[in-house]
């Protein structure tokens, strides 16, 4: 093969006097690019046409390092209007840009950089749902920057100012849909004409959430996602009586049962709920495993605790423990099981698991640069949530890959 030819099957098309030096950098670090040894070819940028296989084929997509990267983000907040603004850094003025200048590298092949154009094309007439909370939603607005290279989508949600969002490329006949369901389960807000003011949510963790649940059979793709919001102070529901709660005292006279059963159980509640669907799912459920919320350091959210770093850390320099590590290991037994009935009954569930990938960025969370200095916010050092343009959006790469099997 000519060397130019080469140059643009890697890299998609470039002019000719470029081919030579990219060969050169190419051939010096042909490690570095994934060529050596592995005898996998790297995934290629062909024209945005060619239908393309995903290169979970070849390798574990969720192990990985992450390694510098020289290209400039794929968008800016310059560039797209879709960004919430909490976690629109770069217009709170993050001073340092090197947290976006690393791309996610699997062992053992390289993860394609996303393409827009080939995205749409492989979505075209197709539906995807994001069914969780504000990382559902961070995650979700991260696809709609990603594709507003692109194409903008029509909002056309039933109501504007709900959590639950609609958005449709016309030019693609490709929606998105948003479901809030923080909780997966049927919930209510704590009930503020309880005079006690204790601020329990209210979790009914054997009745799935059926404002997502029922709606699952009529998308291709649907990406459920929950965590976060088990912390907060709940009282456990089941058959409609109250069986036990978290974070509470006696006063209701039911055991606290920990912030862990209600997230088992909702997981296990709703993978069941789907497994038991009657209508014909003709999609794929995929299951995102949770993202850190052990990034604060020097103290917990409420007590100054803080993500001052600038670099990610390297996966022999993670450990996942504590919460994280209860979330996780109930979350992915949970999903086996689940799986495993999903399969028997010929639908098919698929496990986006990310965690590893985003315990080694405790430098891409807005920190203090998710609002102005002087506004007075709920979560003033935001640990949680992840910047864009950020490492999150490697969670798109990943789901076009998943998407492609
Ligand atoms: C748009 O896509 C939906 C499936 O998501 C399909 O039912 C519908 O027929 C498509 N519309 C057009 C105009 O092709
Ligand atoms: C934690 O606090 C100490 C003392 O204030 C400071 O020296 C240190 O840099 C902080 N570490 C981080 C990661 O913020
Ligand atoms: C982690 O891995 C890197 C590169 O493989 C190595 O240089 C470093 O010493 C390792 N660190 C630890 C704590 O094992």
């Amino acid at each position: 093969m000519k060397l130019h030819l080469l140059v643009k099957v890697l890299f998609g098309p470039v002019p000719v006097y470029f081919s030579a030096l990219a060969i050169l950098i190419l051939l010096t670090n042909a490690q570095y690019f994934g060529l050596g040894g592995v005898g996998v070819p790297r995934a290629t940028k062909l024209a945005s046409s060619t239908p393309v296989v995903s290169v979970m084929k070849y390798c574990d997509i969720f192990r990985g390092e992450w390694v510098p990267d020289a290209e400039a983000p794929y968008y800016t907040h310059k560039t797209c209007g879709m960004i919430q603004e909490h976690q629109n850094c770069l217009k709170y003025g993050r001073p340092d840009l090197g947290f976006l200048k690393w791309r996610w590298r699997p062992s053992g092949c390289e993860l394609p950089r996303f393409d827009p154009v080939q995205f749409l094309q492989f979505v075209r007439h197709k539906s995807l749902a994001f069914v969780g909370d504000s990382l559902a939603r961070n995650h979700m607005q991260s696809l709609l920057c990603l594709l507003s290279q692109v194409a903008y989508p029509k909002d056309i949600s039933a109501n504007p100012t709900d959590q639950n969002k609609v958005y449709h490329y016309r030019a693609y006949n490709f929606t998105i849909n948003m479901f809030w369901s923080p909780f997966l389960v049927r919930a209510r807000e704590p009930d503020h004409d309880d005079p006690a003011h204790t601020g329990h949510y209210s979790l009914y963790l054997d009745e799935p959430d059926d404002k997502w649940v029922s709606q699952v059979p009529r998308f291709d793709y649907v990406l459920v996602s929950a965590a976060n919001w088990f912390s907060r102070p709940s009282l456990f529901y089941e058959k409609r009586r109250l069986i036990g709660c978290s974070f509470c005292s006696r006063q209701y006279g039911v055991p606290d049962l920990t912030l862990y059963y209600s997230q088992r159980k909702a997981w296990r509640v709703s993978l069941q709920a789907i497994n038991a669907l009657e209508a014909k799912v003709k999609g794929r459920v995929m299951v995102r495993m949770l993202s850190p919320m052990s990034h604060f350091e020097n103290g917990t959210w409420d007590q100054g605790g803080n993500c001052k770093r600038t670099e990610p850390v390297r996966s022999n320099q993670t450990v996942m423990e504590g919460r994280d590590l209860h979330f996780y290991t109930a979350q992915m037994e949970e999903y086996r099981a689940a799986e495993k009935a999903a399969r028997a009954k010929g639908l098919r569930l698929m496990l986006m698991d990310a965690t590893a990938a985003m315990l080694m960025r405790p430098d891409g969370h807005p920190s203090r640069y998710g609002h102005w200095p002087n506004e007075k916010v709920q979560l003033y050092n935001d640990c949680i949530h992840w910047c864009l343009p950020g490492p999150i959006d490697i969670w798109n790469d990943l789901l076009f890959q998943m998407m492609l099997v």
